[in-house]
């Protein structure tokens, strides 16, 4: 079993919508006993909380349901108890290395470095119009199935 956590800032905008979307993606694969996919937010603001209306409604458009997901803040036991922790952008990767355990077997990095597309970053969305929520869906659509094809030689 190999564990993927998407991290963000607030767990409501981009880390949910990787989450939905690389959940999808490993389900329409028939990889879902092997590949667990969750998604947290390096901020407490919104703990509780289900993602962005504007999230739900873009991510819905292009089938993926995001509606049953809970935003939660990232604790040190995820550095243990998964293979993979992903940040959407060098912001959240600096807070997550800051308080990553030595002892953590994760790897820590970008989900972007498994898109070859010459950005690093997965924009915030949250205080822009619509296009950026589409926009976080074209990039995490492209990261996803990168990372899938990693993911799938270590299985
Ligand atoms: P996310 O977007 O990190 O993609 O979930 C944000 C959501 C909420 C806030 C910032 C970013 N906020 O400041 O409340």
């Amino acid at each position: 079993m190999k564990k993927v956590l998407f991290v963000c800032l607030g767990n409501i905008c981009r880390s949910p919508t990787a989450d939905g979307v690389f959940k999808k993606l490993v389900s329409t694969q028939r990889l879902h006993k092997k590949i667990y996919v969750d998604s947290a937010g390096t901020a407490a603001y919104h703990i509780g909380n289900p993602p962005d209306s504007r999230s739900i409604a873009a991510a819905k458009q292009r089938g993926y349901d995001l509606s049953s997901l809970r935003a939660r803040q990232v604790i040190s036991a995820d550095f243990e108890e998964f293979d993979y922790v992903l940040a959407m952008d060098n912001e959240n990767l600096s807070n997550l290395k800051s308080i990553c355990p030595e002892s953590a077997k994760a790897y820590v990095g970008l989900f972007l470095d498994f898109t070859a597309l010459p950005v690093d970053e997965v924009p915030d969305p949250y205080y822009g119009g619509d296009g950026g929520f589409e926009h976080v869906l074209d990039l995490v659509e492209s990261a996803s199935a990168g990372l899938l094809q990693h993911i799938q030689k270590e299985l």
